[in-house]
């Protein structure tokens, strides 16, 4: 670990890539739960290499910016509050959690008929039924281009079909999924609200858009709605406020001077090294740097990877795939 002006820099291990619950370690002997969706700043990779930066011990686990919530899945915590602001992604999360047979037999459907013209009658297609809605964007999520959640100004979702063709997949474990759900509340919400209920005992994971000073104007875009610098520092009120409630919080963001600089003086900034895991060969990868700013907690004392014990509890066998 380098020392860099008062800055820790992290060197992060090798990213481990997910392979299906039966090869290798992933859910075959491990609770290992893999997030049901993939998104845009996912932090599967967090969990991986960097687990230390987890408290061992919290009573609520609290999650404003939620996505596919990989740090959720990673800490199975006993109590949660999850929100975010994109009420089609928690609706998915609120099918999951009660509904999650319904939503597998949908899924299913859509496997069987998928097809590129399939694919843009569902995304035209304005379902009504709750597990329905929630199978669709899954669906979507899956065979889209990358990933990606965009919608155009009507608030309708608009990315391009892509490469990818398996609707169901081998890492699929929407039973576990729900039960892990069963203890966490669900909203739809700002984060602000979110955050102005954190309090001694929580442990509070933020993980924004990466907006910075730098792109003012908010370029990024992950909703109908834009996320901008004023945000941001909106966010960090938020997180001083909690902090001094005493809330364990861990942040996340892009490395550059105007996220150090706001955060400069509300917890302790450390740099995360981070391997692109685009390129197959070792040559064409590059590196990437993030921030992460640690409140109200020591580092280094808490939680262990998926490689072994990790979580609140033991490691334990997984359900096999029950879709
Ligand atoms: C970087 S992603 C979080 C990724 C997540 N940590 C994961 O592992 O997948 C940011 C999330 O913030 C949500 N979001 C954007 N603006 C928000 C706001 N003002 N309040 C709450 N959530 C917001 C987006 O819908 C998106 O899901």
């Amino acid at each position: 670990m380098d020392i860099k002006s008062g800055v820790e820099v992290l060197k992060q291990s090798e990213i481990v890539v997910a392979q299906g619950p039966n090869s290798g370690r992933e859910g075959a002997e491990y609770d290992v739960v893999v997030p049901f969706l993939k998104w845009a700043g996912g932090k599967r990779w967090l969990t991986t290499a960097h687990p230390e930066l987890l408290p061992a011990k919290f009573d609520r686990y609290i999650e404003p910016f939620l996505g596919s919530g990989a740090v959720f899945f990673h800490l199975k915590p006993k109590k949660a509050l999850l929100a975010d602001y994109n009420a089609e992604l928690i609706n998915a999360y609120e099918q999951l959690k009660s509904n999650w047979r319904r939503v597998a037999q949908a899924l299913v459907r859509h496997q069987r008929n998928h097809s590129e013209e399939y694919y843009y009658r569902v995304r035209a297609c304005k379902r009504r039924v709750d597990h329905e809605k929630a199978a669709q964007f899954i669906y979507l999520n899956r065979v889209c281009w990358n990933g990606l959640y965009r919608v155009n100004l009507r608030g309708e979702f608009n990315v391009p079909i892509g490469t990818k063709t398996s609707v169901l997949l081998p890492t699929d474990n929407f039973q576990r999924t729900s039960e892990l759900l069963k203890s966490s509340r669900l909203v739809v919400s700002d984060f602000e609200p979110i955050l102005d209920r954190a309090n001694a005992g929580d442990f509070v994971f933020i993980d924004p858009p990466y907006v910075t000073r730098h792109n003012l104007n908010g370029f990024v875009k992950y909703n109908d709605k834009l996320f901008l610098w004023t945000d941001q520092e909106r966010l960090c009120s938020a997180i001083e406020r909690a902090s001094s409630r005493g809330a364990m919080i861990l942040i996340t963001n892009a490395n550059h001077e105007s996220i150090r600089a706001l955060y400069r003086r509300v917890g302790k900034q450390v740099i995360l090294r981070r391997q692109s895991v685009l390129a197959a060969d070792s040559a064409n990868r590059s590196e990437t740097t993030e921030v992460a700013v640690i409140i109200n907690y020591e580092i280094g004392r808490g939680q262990k990877n998926d490689s072994g014990r990790f979580g609140q509890g033991p490691a334990r066998r997984s359900i096999s795939n029950p879709v």
